[in-house]
């Protein structure tokens, strides 16, 4: 397949694919008869780009089983920021029960710089999640700030950017901007205290200010990240948890949850199953918090419906996004076969002010990799993993031809 740059003087956005990536008319035609030869709107440059990319993914042999694997394949790899998490949380958490939260570029300021953004919610919550671009990782990409008025705790579960972390602080040895760091509590955490005081001699300060700026500027890593206030989960034993929805969107993009199970965190903080977390039963975290049989199912069927809200989101987003990336008529493969597959709903419980715990999206995990349920649903729930391989294959024989027609064209 070749995208050529189409018609004439004037027209330099229309491009045309030919012959399996061209263009047809938006609605819900059939794959067979919708016609072929119909130009598109679509940046010249964008085109060649994401010919290259299909070229080189038809050249790898990777064959994916869906059909948005291989437009988040394609496309997502050459507009990233449509599917990175930040974007992913950006476009579909403002209408669904979730912490607060700010987006934040650490090179572009938006309303605020990042250090204003690190100084204020420090004063502000005391406490908060910094989560960077990554979709797939547990953990790896995520830090807890905590601030008591006395120092600064960064939590950094992943050992790979807590050695960065401290790297960056260790090259600023000797220099203005110098922060003095003590090891914390655990080998996760780094200290950094606002002064050093022995009785009324001030050895030296570091006021919250400076710390935030030479946090941003110095030492956590460039990017963009969500900044979010934690939610207030009962703990269990000690531990945080969550319930996590798998959801699958058939043809019709009706969702349907697939399997749920529980995660019990290895610590307060961190729910990942790779940081020490283990399954469990989906019902058990909730009886261990609730203890009241009624109020458990009121939760657990709330929960549900927030998992397939989320996934109708981000549905929403998937289409207009890449409807409007594309921002053609694909023949043959309409817009309506852009929407997730597969993904998985995260939800845990937060202890509101009124004593009453409601469910709270923790993450929409998309795209989604097999390994981050089937081990936990082979220990705790068989039957529903053989539901979710059910529908796997159902929806591999549903997305065949639209696969082989964009790589075999
Ligand atoms: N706002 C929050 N309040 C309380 N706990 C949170 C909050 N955000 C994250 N956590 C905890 O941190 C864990 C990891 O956060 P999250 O799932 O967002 O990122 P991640 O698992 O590292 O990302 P990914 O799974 O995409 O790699 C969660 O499982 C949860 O236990
Ligand atoms: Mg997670």
């Amino acid at each position: 397949m070749v995208v050529v740059r189409g018609a004439g003087a004037g027209r330099r956005n229309w491009v045309r694919f030919v012959p399996a990536f061209w263009f047809g008319s938006y609605g819900k035609k059939s794959l067979r008869n919708s016609h072929p030869n119909v130009r598109a709107e679509l940046r010249p440059s964008l085109a060649r780009r994401l010919n290259a990319r299909l070229n080189a993914f038809r050249a790898s042999g990777r064959r994916p089983k869906f059909f948005d694997e291989l437009l988040i394949g394609v496309l997502g790899e050459e507009v990233p920021h449509l599917f990175s998490k930040v974007d992913i949380m950006d476009e579909t958490y403002a209408e669904l029960p979730r912490p607060e939260f700010y987006k934040v570029d650490t090179v572009h300021d938006s309303i605020f710089t990042f250090p204003q953004y690190l100084e204020g919610l420090l004063e502000r919550w005391h406490s908060f999640y910094l989560k960077g671009e990554q979709t797939v990782g547990g953990g790896k990409n995520i830090m807890r700030l905590d601030f008591d008025g006395r120092k600064v705790v960064l939590t950094i579960p992943n050992s790979e950017l807590r050695k960065e972390i401290a790297h960056n602080l260790g090259l600023l040895l000797g220099k203005d901007n110098f922060l003095q760091n003590f090891p914390g509590q655990s080998e996760r955490e780094i200290a950094i205290p606002l002064e050093n005081r022995r009785g009324p001699v001030v050895f030296w300060k570091q006021p919250l200010a400076e710390i935030a700026k030479t946090l941003a500027n110095h030492v956590i890593p460039k990017g963009r990240y969500i900044m979010e206030k934690p939610l207030n989960i009962p703990l269990i034993n000690g531990r945080t948890w969550e319930i996590r929805h798998l959801v699958h969107c058939d043809r019709l993009y009706r969702p349907v949850i697939t399997a749920k199970y529980g995660k019990i965190g290895g610590d307060a903080y961190f729910g990942n199953m790779d940081l020490g977390g283990r399954p469990v039963l989906a019902e058990k975290p909730v009886h261990d918090v609730l203890q009241n049989s009624q109020k458990e199912r009121e939760f657990l069927v709330r929960s549900e419906g927030i998992a397939l809200a989320g996934a109708k989101l981000l549905n929403a987003h998937l289409l207009s996004s890449l409807t409007s990336y594309i921002n053609a008529r694909m023949t043959g493969i309409t817009p309506d076969n852009f929407f997730a597959r597969r993904l998985a709903v995260d939800i845990t419980g937060h202890l509101g002010r009124n004593g009453k715990l409601f469910p709270a999206v923790i993450e929409i995990q998309y795209p989604i990799g097999f390994k981050s349920y089937v081990p936990e649903l082979e220990e705790v729930d068989k039957q529903a993993l053989a539901r979710v391989q059910a529908m796997d294959k159902a929806l591999e024989k549903q997305d065949l031809p639209l696969i082989q027609q964009m790589l075999n064209g």
